[in-house]
């Protein structure tokens, strides 16, 4: 995930504007190390209208949207999961070891609540944002992490891990 400093992913509006191309980068090489990974019905249909790039563009075997309408029409490399945990089970049935889940708010908040996350990776932009769409949608829960390693991946655009911690 990409955020300001203060945990926006996105304007009020829904707009991703104060992100640079840097981090869709940083996102594509990940998505195709590991092959696959998850989106929410949101976020799909937000960023297959983007004129520059699109999930189109991502070079990996399986992309998982999750959403309740069961009638969702997909197309190969796309598959249509109903739940997170139909997600990880579909990614799973496909020996996929790592899936990288990529938002947005409400489907990170669904996974983290229900203890599908093991590691987060942020992109922190350097962008306050006085409203937006926040990195997790506002549920049930608490979660201690375990710091792993910072990179800078540019001049202006820091990236830290996170263990989240299972206890
Ligand atoms: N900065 C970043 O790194 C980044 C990354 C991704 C997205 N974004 C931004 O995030 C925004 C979208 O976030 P969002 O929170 O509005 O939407 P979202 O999380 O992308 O998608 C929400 C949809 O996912 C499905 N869903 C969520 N939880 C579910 C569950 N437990 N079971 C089944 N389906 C579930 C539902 O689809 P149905 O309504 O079809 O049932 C729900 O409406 C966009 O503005 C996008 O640009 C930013």
């Amino acid at each position: 995930m990409a955020m300001s400093l203060n945990g926006m992913i996105a304007s009020k509006n829904g707009d991703e504007d104060f992100l640079s191309d840097a981090n869709w980068e940083s996102f594509r090489k990940l998505a195709e190390k590991h092959g696959c990974f998850i989106i929410g019905r949101k976020t799909y249909e937000a960023v297959q209208k983007w004129s520059d790039y699109n999930f189109d563009d991502i070079d990996a075997k399986l992309k998982i949207v999750v959403s309740g309408d069961k009638n969702l029409k997909l197309e190969p490399p796309f598959l249509l999961a109903t739940s997170p945990d139909d997600a990880v089970k579909k990614a799973e049935t496909m020996n996929f070891e790592n899936v990288i889940l990529t938002g947005g708010s409400t489907i990170n908040g669904a996974f983290i609540t229900e203890n599908l996350i093991d590691e987060v990776i942020i992109n922190i932009e350097p962008a306050i944002l006085g409203n937006g769409v926040p990195l997790f949608a506002e549920n049930e829960f608490e979660k201690r992490l375990s710091f792993i390693e910072s990179i800078k991946i540019t001049d202006d655009i820091l990236q830290v891990r996170y263990k989240v911690n299972k206890t």
